[in-house]
């Protein structure tokens, strides 16, 4: 989604700029721009790529000052124009500024200010924020920002400039990531940061309705009522290498190949196989709570509901614990019953997602325990969870979550083996399942090796324009997820379901152009799965199974099969969803797609 930068310092801040802006670029956009102060604004947009604003720089004189702002949109108030990208300006006060989020009462602050004489250059929500702070400024750029900022509703992540105040930055947010990386004499600001640890490792995140007012000299926050705050020093540890391609072509393919590595991570320190143990640090402060909670509730979107729906499984199969999952979105928008001794489970990568965020802030309101299973360390619902388990998958950079996912589903497993080692199971089990947690790194590997079969079977496919995912128990999350892969990029139509809901209307879309992708692991729903394989056959459809290594009769009915290892059901998703990951990666690249960049999508969904 959208992607702030901003500098102050004494260094030229366009390169540092354009670099910065190049580290976002991962989270999805369709123009860019940015604005430096020196003496007077001077702001460049491109639409497209950040090499476009690059190259039109190299032409334009300027630029030169060590105060600026910069910006990736991703459209949401207008088109994708040159008019409509950031930063935006307001004329008559000098002041520029760059926004993630939407104003959601611009309308009628438009209106307001339209009256009152103002014009409006672009569609966007962003400019009636800056013509609001201009028309707000008596000479104090902080105190203009805190005015405007108590006059709109919706969510914003803000940098704003002034040629009045040449050597001020001034940076809020309510509901969108930002975050201040403070160095000597210099501070750099971004919505990720991936874009700030090139320069410091000291930082921090600015809360809800907190304002930071930064000059060359130091900086100090405050609310958007002028109350003093105090902001907590982070160190970020983000690897800058986990970030770079290194020899594969795409990030996709890299964090797919990456999951034996990322998930050992994952595991790391955390699992005591001796003592048939799962340590988990991050719960330990609550652990006494967690074993008295009654029900489960899990909250999240796309791929991070997926995982979630495999944790409402495990809770209920392995801790022996209501559980039910939900999406996020709806969850917060309807009236949810959260009874005495309820703890919501938020699960997201980013842990910046606006409807995961949203839906939290809502059970916690209703008296939840709120835990998190979140892979960016001091994110939003990090931050704003009780206790909670990190994935420590590293930074995911391909748009399409891979890597988080199987995180997602690991850790979910070690917090259900936590709470059911101190409910019922038994210390045998526990090491059992544990034992078997540890090879499914090892497990995958193997699985990847198919990575060149994987290729051919789907270049027999790629032209279909629609197609099935069917599983059952632990694998209809992971059928579902096969599907969201393949939609988001390559862009073909596809639908995951649960293998028996076939026979309950789906069915009807079968004939020999429809590709049926069964998950058919030797689980407890084998010899169901196996039916369901033999109706879509009966009906010239083209069954791929992603299969247990060894099973031969699947061989003799489904015309393709992906083999993968054997392992128990509840720990198998981690490894049926990595020939579905292939594929879909390789479909996006038969059709000639830009596998980390696909369209409309951005990587952390920030706005509502
Ligand atoms: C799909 C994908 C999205 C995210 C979803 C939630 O590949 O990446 O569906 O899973 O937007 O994001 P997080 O996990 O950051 O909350």
């Amino acid at each position: 989604m959208c992607g702030i930068v901003a500098y102050i310092g004494s260094k030229p801040a366009k390169p540092l700029l354009l670099e910065g802006l190049k580290r976002l670029e991962y989270r999805g956009y369709d123009s860019a721009g940015l604005a430096i102060l020196d003496g007077t604004l001077q702001i460049a947009k491109a639409v497209g790529r950040v090499v476009n604003l690059e190259t039109k720089l190299k032409k334009l004189p300027g630029f030169e000052g060590s105060l600026g702002l910069a910006h990736t949109r991703w459209a949401t108030h207008g088109g994708v124009t040159e008019l409509n990208a950031h930063p935006h300006r307001d004329d008559k006060s000098g002041i520029a500024i760059v926004h993630n989020g939407i104003i959601e009462n611009y309308a009628a602050l438009k209106k307001l200010l339209t009256e009152r004489g103002h014009t409006f250059h672009s569609d966007t929500d962003t400019e009636v924020l800056a013509v609001l702070i201009g028309e707000l400024y008596e000479g104090d750029l902080e105190a203009a920002v805190q005015a405007a900022l108590r006059e709109v509703t919706g969510a914003y992540a803000i940098c704003v400039v002034c040629e009045q105040e040449p050597g001020v930055l001034v940076c809020a947010r309510k509901g969108s990531p930002l975050m201040v990386g403070v160095g000597s004499g210099e501070c750099v600001v971004a919505s990720d940061p991936s874009a700030i640890v090139a320069h410091t490792s000291q930082a921090f995140a600015l809360e809800d309705y907190n304002v930071a007012r930064i000059t060359r000299e130091g900086f100090r926050t405050s609310t958007i009522d002028n109350k003093p705050v105090s902001p907590k020093m982070m160190q970020l540890e983000l690897d800058l290498e986990q970030a770079e391609l290194g020899t594969y072509e795409h990030y996709m393919l890299k964090e797919i190949f990456e999951q034996p590595t990322s998930l050992r991570t994952t595991m790391r320190g955390r699992v005591d196989l001796n003592e048939g143990k799962i340590v988990l640090g991050g719960l330990m402060d609550c652990a006494k709570e967690l074993v008295k909670i009654k029900r489960f509730i899990l909250i999240a979107q796309g791929t991070a509901l997926h995982a979630a729906m495999i944790g409402e499984y495990l809770l209920e199969d392995l801790a022996t614990v209501p559980a039910e999952c939900e999406y996020a979105s709806e969850f917060r928008y309807r009236n949810p019953i959260i009874e005495d001794r309820t703890a919501v489970i938020a699960v997201s990568q980013s842990g910046e997602t606006i409807d995961t965020l949203s839906a939290l802030h809502e059970a916690k309101d209703r008296g939840a325990l709120s835990l998190g299973v979140i892979n960016v360390v001091g994110s939003s619902i990090a931050r704003e969870t009780e206790a909670g388990v990190y994935l420590r998958v590293g930074p995911e950079i391909g748009v399409a979550s891979t890597k988080a996912f199987t995180g997602q589903v690991a850790a979910l497993t070690l917090m259900s083996l936590f709470l059911a080692r101190r409910r019922f199971m038994s210390a045998e089990r526990t090491r059992t399942l544990l034992d078997a947690l540890n090879k499914i790194p090892q497990a995958i590997e193997t699985a990847l090796e198919s990575n060149d079969l994987v290729r051919r079977v789907t270049e027999k496919y790629v032209e279909r324009d629609n197609w099935l995912f069917l599983g059952r128990g632990y694998n209809y999350p992971t059928a579902l997820e096969g599907a969201l892969k393949l939609k988001e990029i390559s862009y073909i139509h596809a639908e995951g379901m649960p293998a028996a809901e076939m026979k309950h209307g789906p069915i009807a879309l079968i004939d020999d152009g429809m590709p049926a992708v069964f998950i058919a692991n030797k689980g407890p729903q084998y010899e169901k799965v196996i039916n369901n394989i033999e109706e879509v056959r009966a009906r010239g459809g083209h069954v791929i199974a992603v299969a247990t290594e060894g099973d031969e009769h699947i061989a003799s009915i489904a015309e393709d099969v992906l083999y993968v290892p054997d392992v128990p059901d509840c720990l198998s998703p981690m490894v049926t969803v990595i020939p579905l990951q292939l594929m879909a990666y390789h479909a996006a690249v038969l059709r000639g797609h830009d596998v980390d960049k696909p369209r409309n999508l951005a990587k952390s969904v920030t706005v509502e």
